[in-house]
């Protein structure tokens, strides 16, 4: 059975069943299309990011793992992040909260804005303050945990090469930790980031 949005085609009309989405293109068409232009540079205000990110962090629905601002090109359309290849986020989490065990198959770089807690990578804990950096190789377990006794938020950058991963379909989620919630993070296929979350949930 033919899958749903499927139809006849009848360039050969030979009746084999498919989407009308098969092109055959010269070479100086091809290189006409894969040349990505009119990619242009752009700066993000840090007033309108923390500015963002305070207002989701007044919010007590937003869960502390996903409280973040992404900093996105347009000029690249569906990938979204900072490059084709690179996502940016700005992660905000509370004194006290957990961002809990979780891992994915892109590598993440985080770098402390500011904030006192540990980061966790494979059981390796991992005590960071303002300026420090720690990377989380692909698919390790991590976590996050803000110093309780702190009375600053941690607010920390991170880069991941997640954009490309997403567009290649070779993204996948483990969150929260468990094989049973290891997702394929393709749309259609995974509402949600979480897999214990209502995709519907606000
Ligand atoms: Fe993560």
């Amino acid at each position: 059975m033919a899958p749903e949005g499927a139809q006849q085609v009848d360039g050969n009309d030979d009746g084999e069943v498919g989407f009308d989405n098969a092109r055959v293109i010269t070479a100086d068409e091809y290189f006409q299309r894969v040349r990505h232009g009119a990619v242009r540079g752009c700066k993000w205000d840090g007033d309108e990011m923390l500015g963002l990110l305070n207002e989701l962090g007044k919010d007590p629905i937003r869960h502390a793992e996903r409280r973040f601002v992404a900093l996105v090109n347009e000029d690249h359309s569906d990938l979204a992040g900072a490059s084709p290849g690179i996502f940016i986020g700005i992660q905000l989490i509370h004194p006290g909260e957990l961002v809990p065990n979780h891992r994915h198959n892109s590598v993440a770089i985080y770098h402390y804005l500011q904030g006192k807690g540990w980061t966790t990578v494979e059981g390796v804990k991992y005590p960071y303050k303002k300026g420090d950096t720690i990377v989380c190789p692909a698919w390790s377990y991590h976590e996050h945990q803000a110093d309780p006794d702190h009375d600053e938020d941690t607010i920390m950058y991170v880069a991941q090469d997640m954009p490309e991963m997403a567009a290649k379909r070779t993204l996948f989620f483990e969150e929260p930790m468990g094989l049973e919630n290891v997702r394929h993070m393709v749309q259609g296929t995974s509402k949600s980031w979480s897999a214990t979350r209502d995709p519907d949930a606000e």
